[in-house]
């Protein structure tokens, strides 16, 4: 009986440990990400959990920025750190933009798109100079698996998802721009044909693979230290 309890107390223990472990990492490749940023720049937010941990890093530094938000909720994050964020369609670049990823290959293709907010991430990063992705050591992957994360036009979805084949509909809100969230579920090869292909396809607002060359850095958090990932391109 005692034995059963403490091994059960030893597996939640364990799980706890690898997700503040994750979170530590996010912080500090976050924390690295933060003092990338100088004084009048003009900088893209991502979204996700390590996004939410840049922005307090950011906000510490007291430095005068203009802001632009991928999505309401990195725009009301900002905000209540006193981070100005300004609508995205007065400033035509960016100095930098600083987003998480899901995946990363070692070629420095992305997966993007956990939190439906690929769209207006791929926007954001092909404006800016330079687009900083900020990750834990579990994202770098040997090679990019489905989920590839969709926005798809509500018109005449039905037709799109046939033209797809296997995409699975998000249980998710429409995006800010009212897209309809879904998952490319088929196994792939290469990136950049899957890429084509979805891009091809009408009705596909876009898609999470991001290529190499909208990648500037990766920023990876293992344990309480930040380093760049070496890309082979
Ligand atoms: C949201 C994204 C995120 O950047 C990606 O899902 C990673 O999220 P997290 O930082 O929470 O691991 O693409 O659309």
């Amino acid at each position: 009986m005692n034995g059963r309890r403490l091994a059960r107390t030893d597996r939640v223990d364990s799980a706890t440990v690898s997700s503040s472990n994750a979170e530590r990492e996010k912080r500090a490749a976050a924390e690295a990400a933060a003092e990338l940023v100088e004084d009048g720049m003009a900088v893209g937010l991502g979204t996700g959990s390590t996004v939410a941990l840049l922005l307090p890093a950011l906000a510490a530094r007291g430095l005068e920025i203009r802001c632009v938000a991928t999505s309401p909720a990195t725009e009301a994050a900002a905000r209540e750190l006193g981070i100005a964020v300004e609508p995205f369609d007065r400033l035509d670049r960016l100095d930098v933009a600083i987003d998480g990823a899901d995946q990363v290959a070692p070629d420095g293709w992305l997966v993007k798109g956990g939190g439906g907010a690929h769209v207006r991430e791929k926007i954001v990063a092909a404006a800016a100079e330079r687009f900083v992705v900020i990750v834990d050591s579990g994202k770098p992957v040997d090679r990019l698996t489905p989920p590839v994360p969709l926005e798809l036009s509500r018109f005449g979805l039905a037709a799109t998802l046939r033209a797809l084949g296997e995409v699975e509909l998000r249980d998710a809100p429409p995006s800010p721009d009212g897209g309809v969230i879904a998952d490319y579920l088929r196994p792939f090869g290469e990136p950049e044909a899957l890429s084509a292909r979805l891009a091809a396809t009408p009705g596909v607002v876009d898609h999470g693979l991001f290529p190499p060359e909208l990648v500037g850095q990766v920023l990876v958090g293992r344990g309480a230290a930040a380093e760049a990932l070496r890309l082979r391109r």
